[in-house]
């Protein structure tokens, strides 16, 4: 008997860890796992740190609700370092290694265009929180996203532009190493040629370029009224600093790339009389809106971008496609996300259409005095 108590002990102990599991305590091998791949470091981290945190506040959110189908939501999360090839690898790894059911990201559409090939060739739907360039979800009926698309964006800008600045002729200064910067030069300058106005001048950099002079000086001698930046912050506020240090005084206009407190935190006062558009404000009256950033701001201590608000809108979404498939299987879990309709998120009210893109409205930001203030909102 002395010999068959420890054996005893351990076959209990065994059995009520097995059991602890199954009842969903802590994480356990019953979760339905979610791979994120996101830019939590390099030349973006601030995108892929944003989403996180988002996503994470809809992880636990579920969770506390009881979960999806009766099970926790597990997320694990892969390093893109804000580089195409390390978003594939992320990706291979998610699915895989770990077995995930369903992936959420990237932000940036040079990375997203690089993951959706493996995601769509593995059968593993992806929703993408804030890739705009329309290529993404061209890559197959398992890709997703939750914002709204280019071509769209780049018609109100250069409506805006036109209509509510009433300016005719402007430059475009775009990144030839991003596909998002490509694409929206390319959709703004077609609408805005199409209302009767001018492109008189165009100009090229590469992400990671500090020293924008001999372009800004090239732009200027074409006499603009405005210049046109589709790109991400980290350049787009060292532009605006260039421009206003080479006198050009002009409006200075960009899409979603520029929605980061980063902007004005490194363009300062040199920002005003900028403006972009974007997919959501902190500012939003909307109680949705208010809600989600007291929750946030809560927590995280600072206010929720862009990034942060839609992470936890991809996650919301999923979440709710995954209850709604009954099951995690990849086919199931696509068919319940391409019949999303009107999901109220933090960004706006979600309709999934045929091509897998989000019908949502635009916002349109102003920098007033170094401050981002809400201008207008644009349905789609
Ligand atoms: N829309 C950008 C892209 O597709 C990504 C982005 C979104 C960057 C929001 C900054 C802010 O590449």
């Amino acid at each position: 008997m002395r010999r068959l108590m420890p054996w005893l002990i351990s076959v209990v102990a065994l059995v009520a860890i097995g059991f602890w599991a199954g009842c969903g305590g802590g994480s356990t091998s019953n979760d339905i796992l979610i791979g994120e791949y996101s830019a939590m470091t390099g030349t973006t981290a601030t995108f892929g740190q944003s989403t996180h945190r988002g996503l994470m506040m809809a992880v636990d959110e579920i969770n506390a609700a009881g979960g999806v189908l009766g099970r926790n939501i597990r997320l694990l999360t892969e390093d893109t370092q804000s580089k195409p090839e390390e978003a594939a690898t992320a990706v291979t790894k998610l699915i895989s290694r770990d077995g995930v059911k369903a992936v959420i990201g990237e932000v940036s559409s040079s990375r997203s265009l690089a993951a959706a090939p493996i995601c769509q060739a593995n059968g593993i739907p992806m929703v993408s929180n804030a890739s705009t360039n329309p290529e993404v979800t061209k890559k197959g009926d398992y890709i997703f996203r939750v914002c709204y698309i280019d071509p769209f964006q780049g018609e109100v800008m250069a409506r805006f532009v036109y209509n509510t600045l009433g300016l005719r002729k402007v430059a475009i200064l775009k990144d030839i190493k991003n596909d998002y910067s490509i694409g929206l030069a390319q959709y703004f300058e077609e609408t805005f040629l199409k209302l009767g106005g001018q492109v008189v001048a165009t100009q090229a950099y590469s992400e990671g370029d500090i020293d924008f002079k001999a372009q800004l000086t090239a732009l200027k001698g074409a006499e603009p009224e405005a210049v046109i930046v589709p790109g991400y912050y980290t350049e787009a506020a060292l532009i605006v600093k260039q421009a206003r240090e080479l006198n050009m005084t002009i409006p200075i206009v960009g899409g979603d790339g520029w929605d980061s407190a980063k902007l004005v935190e490194i363009g300062g006062e040199s920002m005003n009389n900028t403006y972009f558009s974007t997919a959501y404000t902190a500012d939003d009256p909307d109680s949705v809106v208010q809600n989600f950033v007291s929750k946030y701001t809560t927590r995280y201590s600072e206010k929720p971008d862009a990034f942060a608000a839609l992470g936890y809108d991809a996650g919301l979404i999923l979440f709710d496609a995954i209850k709604r498939a009954g099951g995690v299987e990849g086919a199931k879990i696509r068919d319940a996300l391409a019949a999303t309709r009107d999901f109220r998120g933090v960004t706006g009210t979600i309709t999934i259409d045929r091509d897998r893109n989000a019908r949502k409205p635009i916002v349109i930001i102003a920098v007033v005095d170094g401050r981002m203030t809400y201008k207008e909102t644009i349905q789609p």
